[in-house]
């Protein structure tokens, strides 16, 4: 469920203040989490902040007198209050009462990271809980989550096992979380909490981030500040439905509480079984959400995306330029247009397998189409290759028609209730398949290795999803087990993706589900980059990249010029607007250059080969969001620094062309080094005029202090006056 490096088993340091009772830290470079532990009872999470400095007990000696904040409360005793644990024992028995059952354990991995695991059990009954903390260190995100082990001989049902609870206090805490839709993904949301409960959640089934996100952050010292206050930013790994709970009450105490969603999800934890949470990924800072963000870039990169320290290649997806109208001629003219200019990669889309001329037939008849293709997916291996450029290819695996000749030989093989008639979605006939049947994940991995083996120059998978669960029941599981549906089929999916990873490790996969549904660290353990949204327009993805941000790096997002007027909008923005804005990202083209003119094409090739030079700030490097679009000021802004700070990209987009309101023309920079000095050069410049530094060199200094003062222009497109108006910089350290 999760991928927890490989720890070596030497070192059992474990340090805990002397002291009754005894203190339990766990450490990052600059926060720490504080566990309390009694002698007997279950243990409570004291603190989470910036590293103690001193004697530890000063956390405890600071605590309000008699507050009991368990590390993980258990439905029992007291049940009145919110727990993470609730169990059903063989006798009907609905309660647990958890007790230390022995001594705590550390040990360190080879990359310096420390798992310390805190071993609980019933008083009575033979149902264990560890409780994991897996802290890293350099990349300040500490993991948590449980195990739950039945020891016994009847089975056990667990009713709801959610993987963490952190206890926090603040009588003035705002809670950060995205929302949104298809084709309005990332839209971000602060909200005082208040007495009560907030609930954040998703039960799509398949893809579990287009309405909800299962990250958040929360600001400890009122209103969000990008620089400034305390915040605690959580995020969940898991692919499936999740709730996240905030639970406050009069006085400022709050509890998080996230895990995997419990409804109609119980689970039958059988003689001997050890049922273990999905993670959740927790950080701290002290200087507002910006480091907060910072913190998950760095820890999604080097510990949960796919090839996630290196850059992704610049590439075309021929889905908006052609759609379902794919055939070989057109292919290749596309592969010979992104090669022209400079791209690295054509990926073709849906339409090359079965009959696929639109969206209402053919998945999981995996063959292709060769009407459209004569020489097969070869073919095109050989044009990408000629034209020295990679190729990728659509896949959509967990899914299938009900015309399809897939379902009719396995219609056992399609999640469905018993007794009733099947639920079709897109297209009026798609289905989804079971993936909590062995059978079914062996069809898709097959599916997939016999692609990938067959033609190995596919060097990119584009993994589709564009269905939820539409009706409870899996025909696979038994009677007793329908509640486990669910969780199972994305047991399944990880198992899938996994086999195919170790198959295949070097092929990129995106993770795209009617655009950005799969936006979570739990799925993208196996992916290299999600698809943030079908919504390209450029505009309206200044919004979505900048929430999704909060979370995830510029590495992860699929980032792509699109045509005019757009797609789903029909807004008109312009070529250079656009191209700045997917340079934000990892950039891409979803259009058909053949409607390009000249022009553009030359534009686009110009910013594609500036692109090269920095993608690696934007890609890898660490992100200061400035002016953002949720604030209405009519401008966006934001910057990447290379993490040894010579190298910068700033961006400023215009984004509300209105004289009555005043303009941000000038935004103070961050993240630079104040001592250097940087040479400013402006990218994708095409109003022929310079900028009056162009060329000139300024120290970090006066660029945090000041910033520069963007020209909002209207002359950017070849002497075309238009509305929308953008800047990039690029800041080189002398
Ligand atoms: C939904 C995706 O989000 C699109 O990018 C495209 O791949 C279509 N599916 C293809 O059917």
């Amino acid at each position: 469920m999760k991928k927890i490096p490989a720890l070596l088993a030497f070192s059992v340091t474990f340090l805990m203040s002397g002291a009754t009772p005894r203190l339990l830290p766990m450490t990052t470079f600059n926060s720490q989490i504080i566990l309390k532990l009694d002698s007997a009872a279950a243990p409570s999470l004291l603190y989470f902040g910036p590293v103690v400095k001193g004697d530890l007990n000063q956390v405890l000696d600071a605590a309000p007198e008699g507050e009991n904040t368990p590390a993980y409360p258990v439905y029992g005793n007291y049940p009145e209050g919110e727990s993470a644990l609730s169990v059903t024992m063989p006798d009907g028995n609905m309660t647990l009462d958890l007790i230390r059952a022995g001594e705590p354990e550390s040990v360190v991995d080879n990359n310096g990271n420390t798992l310390t695991t805190i071993p609980l059990a019933d008083r009575h009954y033979p149902v264990s809980v560890t409780l994991n903390y897996l802290a890293f260190p350099k990349e300040d995100v500490i993991e948590t989550w449980v195990d739950i082990t039945n020891n016994g001989k009847k089975p056990v049902i667990l009713d709801r096992f959610e993987s963490a609870c952190l206890p926090f206090r603040s009588t003035d805490a705002w809670l950060t979380s995205l929302y949104g839709t298809w084709a309005n993904e990332g839209r971000v949301n602060n909200e005082k909490l208040t007495p009560g409960m907030k609930v954040i959640q998703n039960k799509d089934g398949v893809r579990n981030s287009h309405t909800s996100h299962a990250e958040v952050m929360l600001s400890l010292d009122g209103k969000p500040s990008e620089t400034s206050g305390r915040v605690i930013g959580a995020a969940l790994l898991y692919g499936g439905n999740y709730r996240l709970r905030v639970v406050t009450d009069d006085h400022g105490r709050h509890q998080l509480f996230a895990g995997i969603h419990p409804d109609e999800s119980s689970w039958k934890l059988m003689p001997g079984e050890t049922f273990s949470t999905p993670a959740v990924a927790l950080t701290y800072s002290n200087t507002g959400m910006g480091a907060v963000s910072r913190n998950f870039h760095r820890w999604g990169r080097q510990y949960h995306l796919a090839h996630g320290t290196e850059v992704n290649p610049i590439l075309l997806n021929s889905w908006e330029g052609v759609y379902f109208n794919i055939d070989e001629p057109k292919m290749a003219a596309m592969m010979q247009d992104i090669a022209d200019m400079g791209g690295e990669l054509f990926v073709m889309d849906d339409g090359w397998f079965g009959q696929r001329d639109d969206d209402s037939s053919s998945l999981g008849d995996w063959e292709v189409d060769t009407r459209k293709l004569p020489h097969g997916i070869k073919g095109l291996t050989d044009e990408a290759r000629k034209r020295g450029v990679k190729f990728g290819i659509w896949v959509e695996p967990e899914m299938t028609n009900s015309n399809a000749r897939l379902y009719k030989e396995h219609p056992d093989w399609v999640i469905k209730a018993a007794n009733r008639d099947i639920v079709e979605g897109r297209g009026g006939t798609q289905l989804v398949l079971d993936l909590a049947n062995p059978k079914v994940q062996d069809f898709i991995v097959n599916m997939v290795d016999t692609l990938l083996t067959n033609n190995p120059e596919i060097a990119y998978v584009k993994w589709d999803a564009n269905a939820p669960v539409m009706q409870h029941g899996s025909q696979y599981l038994s009677a007793d087990r329908q509640s486990e549906m669910s969780i199972r089929y994305h047991r399944g999916l990880t198992s899938v993706m996994e086999r195919i990873r170790a198959k295949h490790p070097d092929v990129a996969i995106q993770a795209c589900a009617s655009g950005g549904g799969r936006a979570n660290y739990g799925i993208l353990d196996n992916f290299d980059e999600f698809w943030v949204s079908d919504n390209t327009d450029a505009f309206q993805r200044l919004g979505a990249q900048w929430g999704l941000s909060y979370f995830f790096p510029a590495v992860a997002m699929g980032s792509h010029i699109s045509a005019v007027p757009n797609h789903t909008t029909f807004r008109v923005v312009p070529l250079k607007f656009r191209c700045d804005v997917a340079m934000t990202g990892r950039l891409g083209m979803e259009i058909q250059p053949r409607d390009m003119t000249q022009q553009e094409r030359d534009f686009c090739k110009g910013a594609i080969e500036a692109y090269k030079g920095f993608r690696d700030v934007v890609q890898l490097g660490d992100l200061y969001r400035l002016v953002s679009p949720f604030d209405n000021r009519g401008v966006v802004s934001l910057m990447y620094v290379s993490p040894a700070k010579d190298k910068s990209v700033f961006y400023w987009f215009r984004t509300n062309n209105d004289y009555s309101a005043p303009l941000v023309t000038r935004v103070p920079m961050e993240g630079l080094d104040p001592d250097a000095s940087y040479k400013v050069t402006e990218i994708n410049a095409i109003d022929l005029k310079p900028l009056p530094y162009e060329g000139k060199v300024f120290t970090g200094r006066f660029l945090i202090d000041n910033g520069l003062e963007m020209r909002p222009s209207h002359d950017l497109e070849w002497g075309e006056k238009v509305d929308y108006c953008s800047r990039i910089l690029l800041l080189e350290k002398q």
